[in-house]
């Protein structure tokens, strides 16, 4: 890349990650994954030290958290709160013992023991102490200036407000991570991503009592500015901070070597997801204070400690139980219910299997300790199972052969495309029998690339239904608005909105209700093709008395797969009476009818390479709209083979055999008297 190119890509990203600060810190909503965030920065700071002269003001590198926002009174830190490095392999952890023995000028035989304290994922505060009393109480703010959240801060239980002991130093700022437990967190599931958020928005709080509603956990680690501490031990320290009070991590430990800060990390991730709060690494920090202040800090971040991050993407967690869904296709999908663990700042409680045979393949059991992988937007799913930690009674997961919701016989069905059976398990009922089945076909119904209906959200849906208010598509048409309006949470205005989006969906395109019947294998796509081909809607309804399915076939995209779907729908009596009622109430738009008698009638037509300033689509549709037709193979039934560049030779080959006429696409553009 030029370097202006990098330079405006640079700057680009740099405003990029001050903007997702401003959510993360300020607002405590993040709008991207901690992943999609180390990321850009990794990649922002590559490019300061492959371009040493553009880092700007704004670069992560030169920062600590966010500005403190304008709630609370800006207090300057006595002692800078500082951040730490990252390490994710041995690799980094070995480096980071490395560099500190090349600091301290010491050989491979020193030995360094370090304090190992789980990373608590929540919210850090300094608490100031004068005389043990505590004084004020400050969030981390920039690292330099934090906010003054004392009065949210006494609210804490976790926090002593009197140290009578007079080991207890004189003047002191005892660090530590505010945080919410997980079992709290469950009530406050919908209103914030992670227990993280919520611990952040609670200490935000402008009013304490607000505060004081989300239950708020206190863990000390570490202090800044002091005067009159005796101990010489990070381990020591944190004995005293148990005595004087304070709650500590009590999986801290005291470890030597990276081999044992391994095997220490290894068993606190295996515990990970039985703990009572999120954890995201571990911190590793010279225990020795006088060896912490020789090695002093880089930057922003001391020399004598490191973070040991867990994966952002992986976690180990446990299945708790495997749940049957059910798709509008009858698609059986089973789902594991985890213990919740917090994977990339969201927590994960429900990890996909598939289907059967995910579930066969992998030996995946109720019990079983898992590896849950998240990755980017997609569902959580399985990696792995740890055989070795399986009970001694677990027995193999049976899926269902009926289906768990109206008892119907599962069935795998033959796919005659692949000519394999199926790896996904169906109940075989028909249109409409399984409730649980109507319910989400009427959820595709009122969908965004269906009908579309606004304020018909998938939860109205499923209340609706429970009341008998909707049990087929037409139901949506004909609901008792007086019924509506008495319902909890519901009013005068929000029924009036209902009522006005659902009746200006009346009017539709064919296109879109094909598509909305959510018949099996007929997509946006084909639904526009089967709309093109049957014009309207009568001529698509009267499909199950011509029974002209064959014709079908010629339809170019449409297979023997969609075809025999479509005899499906039509032979089910319910469809047939959901479209007469539909077609009673909808004003359906034909589909835009091409010419009759078109510049291209009885012409067929074939693209084959890659053209110039025209797309394929608008060839085909150029094509359609003169009555000519679109094929997809070279036949005898072959008019034009329209040629770009790099063509498969096998069909030039073919058409030259037939003499099929072979033209470019000025010529056919010519055709139409459309020379570019
Ligand atoms: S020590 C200079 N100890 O991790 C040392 N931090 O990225 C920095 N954290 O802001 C703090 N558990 O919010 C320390 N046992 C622990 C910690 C811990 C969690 C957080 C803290 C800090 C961040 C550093």
């Amino acid at each position: 890349m030029d370097k202006n190119k990098v330079i405006k890509e640079y700057k680009k990203k740099i405003n990029l990650l001050k903007k997702y600060d401003k959510f993360y810190y300020q607002k405590s909503d993040p709008i991207v994954s901690d992943k999609e965030y180390d990321e850009l920065k990794k990649w922002v700071l590559k490019i300061e030290s492959e371009y040493k002269d553009i880092k700007s003001k704004n670069s992560p590198s030169g920062k600590v958290g966010y500005k403190p926002s304008k709630n609370f009174q800006k207090v300057s830190h006595r002692v800078p709160m500082l951040s730490l490095a990252n390490a994710f392999t041995e690799e980094d952890l070995l480096n980071f013992e490395k560099k500190i023995l090349n600091f301290l000028s010491e050989n491979k035989g020193f030995k360094i023991s370090y304090s190992a304290e789980p990373k608590i994922d929540g919210i850090s505060a300094s608490l100031i102490y004068r005389n043990g009393i505590f004084e004020k109480g400050l969030s981390r703010g920039d690292g330099r200036e934090g906010e003054d959240i004392t009065a949210n801060l006494e609210t804490i239980k976790d926090i002593p407000k009197i140290i009578p002991d007079k080991d207890f130093p004189k003047d002191i700022d005892v660090r530590g991570e505010v945080f919410i437990q997980n079992s709290n967190f469950e009530n406050l599931k919908d209103k914030f991503a992670n227990p993280r958020n919520a611990a952040s928005g609670s200490l935000r709080q402008k009013n304490p009592e607000d505060t004081k509603k989300i239950p708020l956990n206190f863990i000390a680690y570490t202090f800044g500015f002091e005067q009159g501490l005796k101990q010489k031990k990070q381990s020591d320290y944190l004995k005293k901070l148990d005595e004087w009070g304070f709650k500590t991590n009590p999986l801290n430990k005291t470890v030597a070597g990276i081999k044992n800060l391994i095997q220490n990390y290894n068993e606190v991730e295996q515990q990970r997801a039985n703990l009572n709060f999120d954890i995201d690494g571990i911190v590793y920090k010279v225990n020795d204070f006088d060896l912490q202040k020789r090695l002093g800090n880089v930057a922003n971040a001391p020399r004598w400690a490191i973070a040991h991050k867990f994966s952002s993407n992986k976690a180990i967690s446990k299945i708790l139980d495997i749940d049957i869904q059910i798709g509008r296709t009858g698609a059986l999908t089973p789902v594991a219910k985890i213990k919740p663990i917090n994977i990339g700042g969201v927590l994960v409680s429900n990890a996909t299997l598939h289907n059967e045979d995910e579930i066969n393949r992998k030996d995946i059991r109720i019990g079983d300790t898992v590896t849950v992988e998240r990755a980017g937007d997609v569902i959580p799913h399985i990696l792995s199972v740890d055989i070795n930690k399986r009970e001694k009674n677990s027995s193999k997961f049976i899926f269902p052969n009926k289906c768990p919701f109206c008892g119907s016989k599962t069935v795998k069905e033959f796919n005659k495309v692949t000519k394999k059976i199926d790896a996904v398990r169906r109940c075989s009922s028909e249109d409409y029998y399984c409730d649980k089945i109507s319910i989400e076909k009427l959820k595709h119904f009122v969908s965004k690339d269906a009908f579309n209906i606004d304020g018909l959200g998938k939860k109205i849906i499923e209340g609706f239904w429970q009341l008998n208010f909707i049990k087929f598509p037409q139901d949506i048409f004909k609901l008792d608005y007086k019924k509506i309006e008495k319902l909890e949470g519901w009013g005068k205005l929000s029924t009036e909105n209902l009522k006005y989006s659902i009746n200006e969906k009346k009017n539709i395109s064919l296109e879109r209700l094909i598509f909305a019947l959510g018949i099996r294998h007929i997509g946006l796509e084909n639904a526009k093709l089967l709309a093109k081909h049957f014009i309207s809607f009568l001529k698509f309804q009267s499909l199950s008395k011509t029974k002209n399915y064959d014709d079908l076939l010629n339809i170019d995209g449409i297979g023997e797969t969609q075809v025999s779907s479509m005899k499906v729908f039509f032979s089910n009596k319910i469809n047939l009476k959901v479209l007469d009622e539909l077609g009673k109430i909808l004003v359906i738009k034909n589909a835009t009818a091409a010419k009759q008698n078109g510049l291209f009638k009885n012409k067929t037509f074939l693209v084959t390479g890659k053209l110039s300033g025209i797309s394929r689509a608008e060839v085909k549709s150029l094509i359609e709209e003169n009555s000519g037709i679109t094929v997809s193979s070279v036949t005898n039934k072959l008019k034009y083979l329209i040629i770009g560049e790099k063509p498969t030779r096998r069909k030039v080959e073919s058409a030259k055999q037939l003499d099929i006429k072979i033209i470019n696409q000025e010529d056919f553009l010519k055709m139409l008297n459309k020379t570019s």
